[in-house]
């Protein structure tokens, strides 16, 4: 890879993805040949949120490579209060190897990159989670080979997780679609940029308000929480306002009949997914969340 860091999906090219996900692959299937090949090298992992899989997936990612992470969870650093992040990351980067980054600001996240000397991976800010796309998109790629043409929708917040989405989908050729409630659509420059990639690539970048136009011929059917970490006081009017953005069979019914539906978790069952969608054949959900591990492993291999 030639960016330093991975703070937002537009930071790796086409071919870097596929590169990504071909090393991912290997190292899904071989684990023990990557054992020793980042021995020694130390995984900062700083959260200002909560989390399972990213908290989990990094740490035993590390560990799989041969090395080792801390934890730094809210109350360790106090981010920003206790410390500036310009003083974290000259301190970190005399300690550790690399750092991954769970945070609200997204400038938090740039901050620490332009900062510090080392690597940082963004593990989900309120603007992006492009961890999360990678995974998503190698779990296609897993299933269904070559991703140009196809055409992933997703429905419901136009949030952190849909805005990686289109960037990661566009350069892959993927279509992506975004059906949200009126004034939940994703950020405009996002969608632009994300429009710019996808004219390069072949594919179509879609934000509509209705649900039902926007899963017609969908290969991926994808949702996430209607009120993310952070957005808790907007939970209740979220939910009035969301429900008809449910993905439900009936929904899941107007995408292609092999659709996959995906949700990067966690999950809030019967608010944006009904239990019969997400625990039927068609959920990939729990592959695509071991997937963290692989995609992450592969990045972190490349990044340091
Ligand atoms: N998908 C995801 O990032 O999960 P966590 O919030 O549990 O890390
Ligand atoms: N959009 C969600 C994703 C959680 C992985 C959030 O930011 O809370």
């Amino acid at each position: 890879m030639k960016a330093q860091d991975f703070i937002s999906a537009q930071d790796i090219t086409t071919d870097e993805l596929l590169g990504l996900f071909e090393l991912a692959k290997d190292m899904k299937g071989n684990r023990k040949k990557y054992f020793r090949s980042r021995e020694g090298m130390t995984l900062a992992m700083i959260f200002e949120k909560p989390s399972l899989r990213t908290r989990v997936t990094f740490d035993v990612g590390i560990q799989q490579l041969g090395g080792n992470g801390i934890f730094l969870g809210p109350s360790d650093i106090n981010l920003g209060k206790r410390e500036s992040v310009f003083d974290v990351a000259k301190n970190l980067e005399r300690m550790v190897d690399i750092i991954m980054i769970r945070t609200f600001s997204h400038s938090i996240c740039t901050d620490m990159a332009d900062h510090a000397g080392i690597p940082i991976i963004n593990g989900l800010t309120d603007h992006e989670h492009p961890c999360q796309a990678l995974a998503d998109f190698f779990t296609l790629w897993e299933l269904r080979g070559d991703l140009k043409g196809k055409k992933l929708t997703y429905v419901g917040d136009g949030n952190n997780v849909a805005h990686s989405l289109l960037l990661a989908g566009a350069r892959l050729g993927v279509s992506v679609s975004v059906a949200t409630p009126k004034g939940y659509e994703p950020d405009a420059g996002v969608v632009e940029n994300a429009k710019m990639d996808a004219q390069k690539f072949g594919a179509k970048i879609e934000v509509t308000n209705d649900p039902v136009a926007g899963v017609a011929n969908a290969d991926a059917v994808y949702t996430d929480v209607w009120a993310s970490m952070g957005q808790e006081a907007e939970a209740e009017e979220r939910k009035k306002i969301f429900s008809p953005y449910q993905v439900n069979s009936e929904l899941m019914a107007k995408a292609n009949p092999d659709a996959v539906f995906l949700h990067c978790l966690p999950a809030h069952r019967g608010e944006e997914v009904t239990d019969e969608v997400i625990d039927s054949k068609q959920s990939v959900v729990f592959r695509e969340a071991e997937n963290r591990l692989h995609v992450q492993k592969a990045l972190m291999h490349e990044l340091l």
